[in-house]
């Protein structure tokens, strides 16, 4: 059996790992490629080296630019590179506009397409995410869902037969990365470490980076929280507050570049808590109990809300006092699987359920 996946941004490395782990295993023969959405090293290279996943095989090189001018440059180099592997199964993660380009360029070359994390809905329409969520669960063949409200949604849309449940894979990486960060904490900042207590924090959604009056809000907010607060700024945060002469450096924020992801986990996983606009690292926050402030009106991972232990404050009315609350007593559960989700995933797609 040949996979084939695509991948481009950060989070999706992050899902790429075990989950590549997990074909290595299966002796599944697998290709990664490389869309190029996230190019700077602190954003894909450094995943690839230190969360051992293997070089991709193909890179495409694409870059930045608008939504529809990225998604157009990924779909047309896509057709040749899928055209030459001719895959069993085409993988796609996520929500990004890798995400959708590579659904898309499969189906049109009928290539049999499995989507991983499916069935996640914010129903927020102004989101991109959204839409690359909609439109990749309703092309591919296969949807690869990581919870049960996930499962849920996709039923919702009539896309129950091609659904299957196989937990979430980020908790197969967290999990197994916390174990090794414990055991070896990465160092902080020193103004971070002296304090004895810190926040992580990491903005970059466009819908609080790109109206200035917004992002000051939320500098602000930052800065007047009660403990030093690590900023782990995106290339678009940073540029975008340039951009607008906002300081990162004031009051309580300690400004840093993105973490690799083993550094990220041990920052969170020392920390009293977590504030941000990222999926991800909500749901990182929550599985390892750490309380997170999520400044957006919605969240797709609706379970971390359940007992606390994240709060969404997007007036930022609520961030001073709840920020550094301490961690709810009740009981998480895991309504993100077991840690062995890739396995799951692998067995799914040898199991060929391709329905069409
Ligand atoms: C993308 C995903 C988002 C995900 C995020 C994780 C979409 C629509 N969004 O958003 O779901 O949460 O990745 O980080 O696909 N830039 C750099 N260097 C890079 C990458 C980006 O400087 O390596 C800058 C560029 O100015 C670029 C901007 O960041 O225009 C935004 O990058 P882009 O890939 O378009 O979206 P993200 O905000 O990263």
């Amino acid at each position: 059996m040949r996979i084939l996946s695509i991948v481009g941004a950060r989070p999706q490395f992050v899902k790429l790992a075990p989950v590549a782990d997990a074909f290595a295993t299966a002796g599944v023969e697998h290709l990664i490629v490389h869309t190029g959405q996230h190019y700077d090293s602190r954003m894909s290279d450094v995943f690839f080296a230190e969360l051992a996943i293997p070089e991709p095989d193909v890179h495409l090189g694409v870059g930045s630019g608008s939504h529809g001018v990225q998604t157009g440059a990924m779909l047309s180099a896509l057709d040749g590179v899928l055209d030459e592997h001719r895959p069993d199964w085409v993988l796609v993660y996520g929500d990004t506009n890798s995400t959708v380009a590579g659904a898309l360029a499969a189906v049109k070359l009928h290539l049999p397409v499995a989507h991983l994390e499916a069935g996640l809905r914010s129903f927020n329409r102004r989101m991109p995410e959204e839409h690359n969520r909609v439109l990749t669960d309703h092309a591919a063949d296969l949807l690869l869902a990581p919870t049960q409200v996930a499962v849920g949604h996709l039923a919702a849309e009539g896309l129950a037969a091609r659904t299957v449940l196989v937990g979430d894979v980020m908790t197969d990486v967290c999990f197994r990365v916390r174990d090794a960060v414990l055991a070896r904490p990465h160092p902080l900042p020193a103004a971070v470490e002296q304090a004895g207590a810190h926040l992580v924090a990491t903005i970059h959604r466009a819908d609080n980076t790109d109206d200035p009056d917004r992002l000051a809000a939320i500098v602000a907010a930052l800065a007047d929280l009660p403990l030093p607060v690590l900023l782990l700024a995106h290339p678009r945060l940073a540029a975008r507050a340039a951009e607008f002469g906002i300081s990162l450096q004031t009051g309580s924020i300690v400004p840093a570049p993105p973490l690799p992801y083993p550094a990220m986990v041990s920052a969170v996983v020392r920390s009293r808590g977590v504030v941000t606009d990222s999926g991800g690292l909500q749901k990182e926050a929550y599985l390892l109990g750490v309380p997170c402030t999520t400044l957006r009106t919605e969240t797709e991972w609706v379970e971390t809300l359940k007992g606390g232990w994240n709060v969404l404050d997007p007036e930022l009315t609520q961030v001073r006092s709840v920020a550094a609350r301490p961690a709810p007593t009740t009981d998480r559960g895991s309504p993100y699987g077991d840690g062995r989700s890739a396995h799951r995933v692998a067995e799914t797609l040898a199991a060929g359920l391709a329905p069409r």
